[in-house]
């Protein structure tokens, strides 16, 4: 069959490097990918939001299957645009319609959902520029730090968490002020959760659901958990406090309820659900939901999957989930991101790449990368994602810990201390 993979970044080669794997794949293209993806599948200069494009290049090459990597085509409604277009309606796509996007597209849907599930998540309310001095006196109520969300999509930085009331209450009138453009004309006061985080993933057919490998990311970007927000540092897998007994928590009531609810709800629902999840004196509450898969931890979680991720993709389409096999590696897996300079603010990029031909042991996946002259150059702030299996944590780390020292490129960083603290 053929397969076009949207998106460009480390989780699309992870997702790409396994997708590859099947024997029932002939083809695989990626839209628009990056330097490493093309190792693995043919890159097609398409943007990932090009619907018509996308649709036109589907019916002239016979794509069978399409799947979307990142938020931002879901939350378009890519899964509608195919299906209500005669050309492309019996190609499927995996991953959520436009509706069921909204779980990520809007914080205070995705409450409003948990709420009617019974679903656990923080106690929250939601504001607009009408309800300002109703805001205020919510957050009196709350203790600090105080928990601010952006209501709309904003690539990971719609979360303040402040310390003071003070800062809380200049912050939430400048977000409803525009801080955030329109993403923040909505904006979901919560409550403070205390506890390590944990991403699970579940791929669904609206019926049925797979349950992949959990992973913990690190998001900021200094060590020790100090510094701004990233888009992810690194991962590991598995993480040790999702125990057995943790897991059937999460199955039992978040992951059940949430693909349950999608279908009472009737919301259309064949992808990936991630749920990003906090662990509360070991009570698993939800603090979001995302409608793909996470990057970085996608980078460690593809290590784990044993099974072909193409036939649980057809279980997906078909509606028979339950019929298909997953199995997970036993060994651990990291991944150890590494970036450029000055990210998450500004930092150059064009910058070239050498050693990934040294690297042995460990499996590099390429995130903001591009070919330029023939040569393999830096192309954004996460760079490459040096991804390793180890017997245990330890093993893995030190893996791409070494692997990571033989790529070089100018300014190049990265944490070295990616799971020390499980
Ligand atoms: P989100 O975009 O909703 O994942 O939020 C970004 C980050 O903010 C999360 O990964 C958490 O580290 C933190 N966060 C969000 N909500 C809460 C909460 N209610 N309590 C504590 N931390 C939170
Ligand atoms: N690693 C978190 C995310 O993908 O949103």
């Amino acid at each position: 069959m053929k397969v076009l993979l949207l998106g460009s970044g480390g989780r699309e080669h992870a997702l790409a490097w396994k997708i590859a794997q099947s024997a029932k794949v002939e083809k695989l293209f990626i839209a628009p990918g990056n330097a490493g993806t093309q190792n693995v599948g043919e890159n097609v200069d398409i943007k990932a939001d090009d619907f018509e494009a996308l649709k036109n290049f589907v019916v002239e090459n016979g794509v069978d299957m399409v799947i979307v990597g990142p938020e931002d085509p879901l939350v378009k409604g890519v899964y509608d645009d195919f299906k209500n277009d005669e050309r492309t309606k019996n190609v499927p796509v995996i991953g959520p319609s436009k509706a069921g996007a909204v779980l990520e597209g809007s914080k205070d849907f995705a409450k409003q959902f948990m709420k009617r599930h019974n679903i656990p998540t923080a106690k929250y309310e939601t504001f607009d520029g009408t309800t300002v001095e109703e805001g205020l006196k919510f957050l009196e109520t709350l203790k600090a730090p105080y928990v601010l969300k952006a209501d709309g999509l904003c690539a990971g930085k719609g979360v303040l968490i402040l310390p003071t009331l003070e800062e809380a209450k200049k912050e939430f009138k400048e977000m409803l002020g525009g801080m955030f453009g329109n993403a923040s004309a909505r904006v979901v006061i919560e409550e403070f959760l205390s506890g390590i985080e944990c991403s699970v993933f579940a791929l669904t057919d609206g019926k049925n659901y797979k349950i992949l490998p959990e992973a913990k990311d690190y998001k900021r970007i200094g060590e020790h958990d100090t510094g701004l927000n990233t888009g992810g540092m690194g991962s590991v897998s598995p993480v040790p406090f999702a125990t057995k007994e943790w897991m059937q928590k999460v199955e039992d009531r978040i992951i059940r309820p949430t693909v349950e609810g999608l279908a009472e709800e009737n919301i259309e629902y064949k992808g990936f659900i991630f749920f990003g999840l906090i662990n509360v004196e070991g009570e698993p509450m939800v603090i979001e939901y995302n409608c793909r898969m996470g990057d970085p931890e996608t980078e460690t979680v593809m290590l784990r999957l044993k099974s072909d991720i193409v036939d649980l993709f057809e279980g997906v389409v078909e509606g028979n989930l339950d019929k298909r096999d997953i199995e997970f590696d036993e060994r651990a897996a990291v991944c150890v991101m590494l970036v450029s300079g000055g990210y998450p603010q500004t930092y150059a990029k064009g910058y070239e790449i050498t050693g990934l031909d040294k690297v042995e042991d460990s499996v590099v996946f390429h995130a903001g990368t591009k070919m330029q002259n023939g040569k393999v150059v830096t192309n954004g702030g996460r760079v490459i994602a040096v991804s390793s299996y180890g017997k245990d944590k330890s093993e893995a780390l030190q893996n791409s810990f070494t692997q990571a020292q033989k790529i070089e490129f100018t300014d190049k960083y990265f944490r070295r201390d990616i799971g020390q603290d499980l």
